[in-house]
């Protein structure tokens, strides 16, 4: 079996799916999804309450369900493999997540429940609530108001295929569950046909990065990890499945969150803080980001580069005044690149930095709404966020709480973060692209979180042999 210090240490150029090791009966009970996104263009998300008293059924609708469906690390890779060599699509990926409801009525012990604590108090718990800064429960869409024991995602490249498994499926599930909430989501991309968000951003770049092949093609087209390291170890995202049947059955904490956006007001506001700084909008953009459109990150330069690869390999070394990429960036608040170890209250900077990296998540959002951000919604479009984890309390909740809510991290005054910190406030803007004179700005929150849950990801041994 594998041993704590094993999840601890990644091999030097990662996990090898196609040469696995010691890691190899890991990868075959994982859920795919977790080290590496599926990729699919398409996705359904089924939330389930499970009908009362029918317990032997919805175990053995899990069992079946898992057995047909769901796909390990090692296939996911398997088939991404299969797709290079020979173009031969992986076709429909699935994945089922448990909440804490779901593992109480498939009664499972309690010591036998994931424990963190977060996922034990469930989103709806008022303490979690307004630490995050999210809307009254009222608020949210009716579907995430109920209490949600299970979340099915299914995906695909060919969106037929999947709406006619998910129609087979649904009648299936609806003879032991109502489906209280659905979500459709799908991968925006920009003309160039990078990955971004509603707002128009290229997203999805910065990644922990887990396998060898990701590790490879990082270190050829960002010459390495000289500026920051991406890798990263199995127990930022993994913790033991205290149901597993295997001796390496892992799983992983799952964050949702729907998040829509108003990209209309957003807009409108970017242009309102362009004309007050006297800057072009695309500036004002990155300045809330810190990445222009493209992804070009804005504490090295003061205008889009067009670079088809956006780079990842760079910190905030010679920007710790914050006069190119503030402070209250979004991708600075949620990734600080060892700001806090040049606070005088940090420890030494490779401890906080050190620190600082275990608050990393692995991010799995998709798109819902409209296919066309240049449409500029002001509702019904948005992020499905979706995140992996090992420890939600010191990962998402810390992140969303400690760094894009707090108006005085990394330093006094910084802010909010202006695209997700909740509530909105005051931010200090650079006057001068790397110049020290600041000018005050509330950009508002255009982003207004709908509902959400937090699941546990079991292992499929679990599943396959749950009945
Ligand atoms: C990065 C957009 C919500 C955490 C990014 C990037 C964009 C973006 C455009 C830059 C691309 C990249 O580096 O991958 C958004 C939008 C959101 C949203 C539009 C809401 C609608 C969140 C939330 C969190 C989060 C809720 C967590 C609390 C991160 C992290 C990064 C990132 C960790 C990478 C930072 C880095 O390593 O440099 N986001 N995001 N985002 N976002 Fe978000």
């Amino acid at each position: 079996a594998l041993t704590e210090e094993d999840l601890r240490q990644l091999p030097e150029d990662g996990i090898d799916p196609e040469n696995p090791g010691q890691y190899q009966g890991l990868l075959e009970d994982l859920q795919g999804n977790i080290l590496k996104g599926h990729g699919r263009d398409y996705s359904v998300h089924l939330f389930l309450q499970f009908q009362p008293d029918r317990t032997q059924e919805v175990k053995q609708w899990i069992q079946n369900f898992a057995q047909t469906y769901l796909k390990s690390a090692k296939q996911q890779s398997d088939e991404a493999l299969r797709y290079r060599q020979e173009k031969v699509s992986g076709g429909v990926f699935a994945n089922l997540f448990l909440s804490r409801y779901g593992y109480e009525y498939l009664e499972i012990e309690p010591y036998q429940i994931p424990t963190d604590q977060p996922f034990r108090l469930g989103m709806k718990n008022e303490n979690i609530r307004t630490a995050l800064g999210d809307p009254k429960i009222e608020t949210w869409e009716t579907g995430f108001q109920n209490q949600i024991h299970a979340l099915v995602l299914i995906a695909d490249d060919d969106i037929i295929s999947l709406l006619q498994i998910v129609n087979r499926e649904t009648q299936q599930i609806r003879q032991i569950a109502d489906i209280i909430h659905r979500e459709d989501g799908f991968i925006l991309r920009n003309q160039t046909g990078q990955i971004i968000e509603h707002f128009g951003f290229v997203d999805g770049v910065s990644q922990p990065l887990f396998l060898k092949r990701d590790i490879v093609s990082a270190g050829i087209n960002d010459c390495g990890f000289s500026q920051w390291d991406s890798r990263a170890a199995l127990d930022i995202v993994l913790v033991k499945d205290p149901n597993g049947k295997t001796e390496d059955s892992y799983g992983s904490y799952l964050v949702y969150r729907k998040l829509e956006q108003n990209v209309k007001a957003f807009r409108q506001d970017q242009e309102q803080l362009a004309k007050n700084l006297k800057i072009k909008d695309e500036l004002a953009g990155a300045l809330i980001v810190g990445r222009f459109y493209d992804g070009t990150p804005v504490t090295l330069s003061d205008m889009p580069t067009f670079s088809n690869m956006p780079t990842n390999n760079f910190n905030y070394e010679h920007d710790s005044a914050a006069t190119k990429c503030p402070f209250h960036a979004h991708i600075r608040k949620t990734n600080p690149r060892g700001d806090t170890g040049k606070v005088e209250s940090s420890p030494g900077f490779d401890e906080a930095l050190e620190v600082e990296r275990t608050h990393r998540i692995a991010r799995r959002a998709v798109s819902y709404g409209t296919h066309d951000h240049r449409q500029e919604p002001e509702k019904d479009s948005g992020l499905l966020f979706l995140c992996f984890q090992a420890d939600i309390e010191n990962q998402f909740n810390f992140m969303q709480i400690r760094w894009a809510n707090a108006r005085n991290f990394v330093q006094v005054n910084v802010g909010p973060d202006p695209l997700i910190g909740q509530p909105e406030g005051t931010q200090k803007w650079p006057g001068i692209w790397g110049q020290p004179e600041t000018v005050d700005y509330n950009f508002k929150l255009w982003v207004n979180m709908k509902g959400g849950e937090y699941f546990f990801t079991p292992s499929i041994s679990f599943l396959k042999n749950i009945a």
